[in-house]
């Protein structure tokens, strides 16, 4: 399976630097190995950006979605609407969507439900923050997180979800030199998920489901992090806003 790499851009760039850093990163990323590439814009790009990945391997992917599939829901982006746009994945349950704008466990699983009927691929995030972590909860807190997440969602079904493990205190919030999640701590925390995986439906499954890492992944660290075993990618914030250091890590990917 190859990695996967996905650039998160949040809340950033306009229509114009968002073309200039598409033409750019598909210049240097042209035979530059056979990891799986994945943007995810905000909304306003998406369809600007779907024009530029024609004939690309680039995919495309939204930060979120609403699970209904239209309705009185001022503000939200559905389902139908990112399909429509050309969206293949979308980021579901992130730590900034958790913690600032309340989103919880039940809502994530009925988001996740509703992109995988729609033919999404939900980028699923989990993972402890701080003060979970020096409590010694972090593994109590994921497995909740996976086991609520992934209510009613069956065994054929998770081969579509990619698990992001994001622990919230190695994500930079725009801070390039933010400490991430040393390969050890990170790989420990994978291995972890993927025996919930395992018991939550079978070892194969778990084996074939792809996990990939978050929280201040850069060149500097992608070669090591993305060297172990249970790490299948990585979700880039900060260092995939400019089209070299993300090609970078893609690089790593190998
Ligand atoms: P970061 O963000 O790479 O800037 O730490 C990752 C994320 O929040 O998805």
């Amino acid at each position: 399976m190859p990695k996967l790499i996905a650039a998160n851009w949040k809340m950033n760039k306009t229509i114009k630097e968002s073309i200039s850093f598409i033409e750019e990163f598909k210049k240097i990323t042209k035979n530059i190995g056979n990891a799986e590439i994945v943007v995810c814009p905000p909304f306003t790009l998406l369809h600007e950006i779907k024009k530029l990945l024609k004939n690309s391997d680039i995919k495309l992917g939204a930060q979120n979605m609403h699970f209904e599939d239209a309705g009185a829901y001022t503000g939200e982006i559905s389902p139908l609407m990112l399909k429509e746009i050309g969206c293949e994945y979308v980021i579901l349950g992130h730590s900034e969507r958790r913690e600032i704008f309340n989103e919880d466990d039940f809502l994530i699983n009925k988001k996740t439900i509703s992109a995988l009927n729609h033919g999404l691929k939900p980028i699923l995030c989990i993972g402890e923050n701080l003060e979970q972590r020096k409590n010694a909860k972090t593994e109590e807190v994921i497995e909740n997180q996976l086991r609520n997440c992934l209510k009613n969602i069956d065994k054929n079904q998770i081969a579509e979800i990619t698990i992001a493990y994001e622990p919230v205190w190695a994500i930079s919030r725009g801070d390039p030199n933010h400490r991430a999640a040393t390969k050890e701590d990170a790989e420990e925390g994978h291995q972890f998920i993927r025996n919930i995986v395992a018991a939550l439906y079978d070892e194969n499954t778990a084996e074939k489901t792809r996990i990939i890492y978050g929280g201040s992944m850069k060149p500097e660290n992608a070669k090591e992090l993305l060297a172990m075993p249970n790490i299948d990618g990585g979700l880039v914030g900060n260092a995939s806003l400019k089209a070299e250091s993300f090609a970078e890590i893609v690089r790593a990917a190998k």
